[in-house]
């Protein structure tokens, strides 16, 4: 089975204390860190943006996975890219350009990841799988962090597993939303490796959070 790997979301911090909470992740081991953009439009809600990933960048050495929740997100790939992110991953929904996008995010040296909405069959991603080290399928609807896992995804990651192993692809298949003890094993299980949480990670102790996270993944490696 693929190792799979926590990448932490700070949607669920407590703004507050935000320094002090990434460092603890990073102190525990995260290498990724999953940073939500949300623009009110392509999604109900508005989250944060490039301040805040440069000033996140100057103190964290972890990699900077930017989940854009943008409508043409193209407009914003070199700020991005400026302020810090090591991947972009765009929403084919968003896109009136899937492919100029995606390659907009490899022009500027960074990794490029694709995502589908629940609702979006995963095989629209297929066409542009060449141009991308990760896929997102979507487990909740983007917009918010807290909700539950939404079962029918499981199904859309086996589909993307054997897509990807089949054309011999590089590109890992991430699943991000209501990703927890219970529903963890099953995204692992279906063929995901990055593995997004933000609640459970960033509620309650989040060094125990991460440390049962760990020993979850360990234990599936195992299998
Ligand atoms: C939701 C975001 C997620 C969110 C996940 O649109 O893309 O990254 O932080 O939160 P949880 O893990 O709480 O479902
Ligand atoms: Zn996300």
């Amino acid at each position: 089975m693929n190792a799979a790997e926590l990448c932490p979301s700070i949607l669920s911090a407590d703004f507050w204390r935000l320094g002090e909470q990434i460092r603890t992740v990073e102190e525990n081991g995260c290498r990724i860190l999953h940073f939500d953009v949300m623009d009110g439009d392509f999604v109900p809600s508005i989250s944060f943006g490039m301040p805040v990933l440069r000033t996140i960048r100057k103190e964290t050495s972890m990699l900077m996975d930017v989940h854009m929740m943008v409508r043409e997100p193209v407009r914003y790939v070199r700020d991005f890219a400026d302020c810090g992110a090591d991947s972009i991953t765009v929403h084919l929904e968003a896109c009136s350009d899937v492919e100029a996008t995606l390659q907009a995010i490899l022009d500027c040296g960074l990794t490029a990841g694709i995502s589908v909405k629940p609702g979006t069959p995963v095989e629209e991603a297929f066409p542009y799988l060449h141009l991308c080290r990760i896929l997102l399928v979507m487990t909740v609807e983007p917009g918010f962090g807290g909700q539950d896992y939404i079962e029918s995804s499981t199904e859309k990651i086996r589909r993307a597993k054997a897509y990807i192993d089949e054309k011999g692809l590089d590109c890992k298949i991430q699943v991000d939303g209501g990703i927890h003890k219970r529903t963890l094993p099953i995204a692992v299980r279906a063929g995901a490796s990055l593995l997004v949480e933000g609640s459970g990670v960033f509620r309650g102790d989040i060094a125990e959070n991460i440390r049962q996270v760990k020993e979850q993944i360990a234990g599936l490696g195992e299998e």
